[in-house]
């Protein structure tokens, strides 16, 4: 298959100052691709443009051969909802919650069901009942990445979500997260700095003096 999930054309933004020009990156299904740079180059900036977060000064991004930043509020919802599982530095689990609490929450939203062999592979099947709170850094991440698997998306964004991770775990997540995206004809965009980790994707971009590089 290599359909098209993801298409980014010609994009530029910047905030006070221009972080990036006339880049394009296109992204298909079964495929994952890392973007590496330096911290404040504006790698999260151009996954929040990719994902449907920021509109970009001048550009357009097709999602699923749809052009986003045209959509209306319900379609760009649905979208978010069904389509895409987005893993930021920050999770939003509910902390009062247990961690099966939080995992429900999502599969109702996104009428999926709950997969037990991928809490497994997350080695956090002994945690389902605790509360979010109770639970370490590295087991909250876990959960967090669960939440956004059991959504079943077809479009993983993830920006630097092993950087609390000590390196084991980092792999595991990364093992899942390939697992993922083959068995669910899914796909993924990884920002990292960390080039070790980047290996892993099927193909590496640098993204420096405002442009996006395959290295
Ligand atoms: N919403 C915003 N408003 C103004 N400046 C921003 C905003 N978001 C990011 N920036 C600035 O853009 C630059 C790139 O940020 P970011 O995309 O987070 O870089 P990276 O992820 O590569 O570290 C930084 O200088 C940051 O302060
Ligand atoms: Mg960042």
């Amino acid at each position: 298959m290599s359909t098209s999930i993801l298409q980014a054309s010609n994009i530029s933004h910047g905030f006070d100052y221009p972080l990036f020009a006339n880049i394009d990156f296109e992204l298909k299904v079964h495929e994952s691709k890392a973007i590496l740079g330096r911290s404040g180059l504006g790698k999260s900036t151009l996954l929040h443009i990719f994902s449907t977060f920021i509109k970009p000064n001048s550009g357009y991004i097709k999602l699923f051969d749809r052009d986003i930043y045209s959509l209306d509020e319900n379609e760009i919802e649905h979208i978010r909802r069904y389509d895409l599982g987005i893993i930021f530095q920050t999770h939003y689990l509910f902390k009062g919650m247990t961690a099966l609490e939080n995992l429900e929450i999502a599969t109702m939203l996104a009428d999926t069901n709950i997969d037990n062999s991928l809490i497994e592979k997350l080695e956090i099947s002994d945690n389902m009942y605790q509360k979010i709170g109770d639970l370490s850094g590295g087991q909250q991440q876990r959960v967090s990445i669960a939440r956004v698997l059991s959504k079943k998306p077809k479009i993983i964004f993830a920006d630097e979500p092993t950087g609390n991770l000590d390196k084991e775990t980092s792999y595991l997540v990364m093992e899942v997260l390939l697992d993922y995206i083959k068995n669910n004809d899914a796909s993924l965009v990884w920002v990292t700095h960390d080039e070790n980790m980047a290996k892993f994707c099927d193909k590496r971009y640098l993204l420096k003096n405002q442009k996006l590089n395959e290295i």
